[in-house]
């Protein structure tokens, strides 16, 4: 049986008022469209995955080219049942098919399959997936008949009667069609609706009309079959999306605090007895090791934190790993190719970039540390700067094992600090320090005893 998917995604999407086509917002850190593609390959190839794209066609596309499935294009959007009439080429080929919509991102490959079984196990020649939410306005409802397994007609939100208002079961907007009977009906639908559209729901009554089987199965969970019309369902369908995320993690027997507060992306890992306090963002593949303790207020985004890692409040972490028994922040900005040893220390205002700490080294205040590299059990003073841009390039500073970098100092790259060597507070140090040197580079002080009592005295007489 050669089965193929059509996601419909061509849609402007006007109910969310934004320049962005509906498609590419996000929920759980990606694009509506790419929660339906992943789906969608679970049960077949992308190279049978059919998208239909049409409004900004190409930024749909480049956003999703990573994924390899097949574009089709319907420039001008004339309603569902246009966006499968551009499809039809595409899809002659295969015996059945699948059609998902671009703003139902939930739907699990589980129920796709179920639908496509039960599809199969019907010999239908469409079969609709339904749902009963509490509220279906908004949704084109089923029609069954006689409240069989066999529908007659799906009636559009604005086309209902004043005795259809109620009808419970909605379309979920994703079916399964014998292609051959698709593709023989598919011109007969006509955009005589108030929209001027050509509905692909229509397709029930023709269908029905002309001896076709219309069988509908109900999804078990209503929350995956939600579509995200406004700003609001898309934030709710967001919200459910994270809630799942937690409660799998919590399953695993990591504690959060306060779960609803927190924004777990779902590819994120957490290690068990792992404390994660309100207000906490895990985005883009970060991995957490256990017993570490993450509060509120920080950010850690695709970075990899090994077991018994303490992230203090406010933290902001990305692109960086960090080894077990490290503690951050609070207050601390790891960026891009940051790698923090086991057991070193970050603190409060501490930015690094491209800088490798090594065991046990601590930078505790006030310090940037950017394209260098910190030995084991090194300390770096409060307010040190590495000074790694000359406005053009930017330089490495490498500063060995055992190092003690006073206060206030600057590191003017490229520079290197040999192991066991001594910076005086307040130094720029723009030459090589051999190993186990001390180096201090600032103008030594001169005291006049009595100066300033001497000063005092003559303003006094002058007043
Ligand atoms: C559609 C169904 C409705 C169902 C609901 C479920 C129709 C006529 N109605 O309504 O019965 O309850 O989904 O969520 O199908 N699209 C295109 N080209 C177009 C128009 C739309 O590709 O010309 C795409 C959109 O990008 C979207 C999907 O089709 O991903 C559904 O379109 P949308 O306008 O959101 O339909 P609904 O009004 O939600
Ligand atoms: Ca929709």
């Amino acid at each position: 049986m050669r089965l193929a998917i059509v996601i419909m995604a061509a849609g402007k999407g006007t109910r969310l008022k934004s320049q962005r086509p509906k498609v590419l917002h996000e929920i759980g850190g990606k694009p509506l469209l790419a929660h339906v593609i992943a789906a969608a390959s679970k049960i077949v190839s992308p190279a049978d995955i059919y998208v239909v794209v049409g409004h900004q066609a190409e930024r749909v596309e480049a956003a999703l080219a990573s994924t390899s499935v097949n574009f089709v294009l319907q420039s001008e959007q004339l309603g569902t049942g246009h966006a499968i009439q551009c499809a039809q080429q595409a899809i002659t080929r295969y015996d059945h098919i699948l059609v998902l919509s671009g703003d139902v991102p939930l739907i699990r490959p589980q129920t796709i399959q179920k639908l496509w079984d039960f599809h199969q196990t019907q010999y239908a020649d469409m079969t609709l997936l339904t749902a009963i939410p509490e509220n279906p306005y908004g949704y084109g409802r089923v029609i069954r008949k006689n409240d069989s397994v066999e529908v007659s007609a799906i009636v559009e939100q604005k086309s209902l009667l004043p005795n259809q208002q109620n009808l419970p079961e909605i379309n979920s907007g994703i079916y399964a069609f014998n292609t051959a009977a698709l593709l023989q009906h598919l011109k007969e639908l006509a955009a005589n609706n108030s929209q001027g559209e050509y509905y692909l729901t229509d397709m029930a009554q023709i269908l029905t009309s002309a001896g076709k089987r219309v069988v509908a199965i109900t999804a078990p969970d209503i929350t995956e079959v939600l579509g995200a019309n406004t700003i609001a369902e898309l934030v709710a369908l967001d919200s459910t999306l994270r809630a799942n995320i937690a409660s799998r993690l919590m399953a695993q027997g990591v504690t959060i605090f306060r779960p609803e507060t927190c924004t777990i992306d779902p590819d994120v890992e957490v290690g068990p007895d792992t404390v994660i306090e309100p207000c906490v963002q895990l985005l883009k593949g970060t991995r957490i090791g256990s017993d570490c303790l993450i509060r509120s207020g920080s950010m850690i985004e695709n970075s990899i934190i090994a077991d018994n890692v303490t992230v203090r409040n406010h933290c902001v972490i990305e692109d960086s790993s960090i080894g077990s028994g490290a503690k951050i922040g609070p207050f601390a900005h790891l960026r891009m190719g940051s790698e923090i040893g086991e057991d070193a220390h970050v603190g409060n205002y501490v930015e690094t970039k491209k800088a490798r700490m090594g065991k046990g080294a601590k930078a505790n205040h006030l310090t940037y540390l950017g394209d260098a590299e910190i030995g084991a059990g090194s300390n770096i003073g409060a307010g040190v700067i590495t000074c790694n841009y000359d406005g053009v390039n930017k330089h490495r500073t490498v500063i060995g094992e055992r190092v003690f970098v006073g206060s206030d100092s600057t590191l003017v790259a490229p520079i290197s600090v040999g192991d066991g060597a001594y910076i005086g507070a307040g130094s720029c140090i723009t030459r090589e320090v051999p190993a186990d040197a001390l180096a201090v580079g600032r103008s030594r002080q001169f005291t006049k005893e009595g100066w300033a009592a001497a000063k005092r005295a003559r303003m006094n007489k002058e007043c």
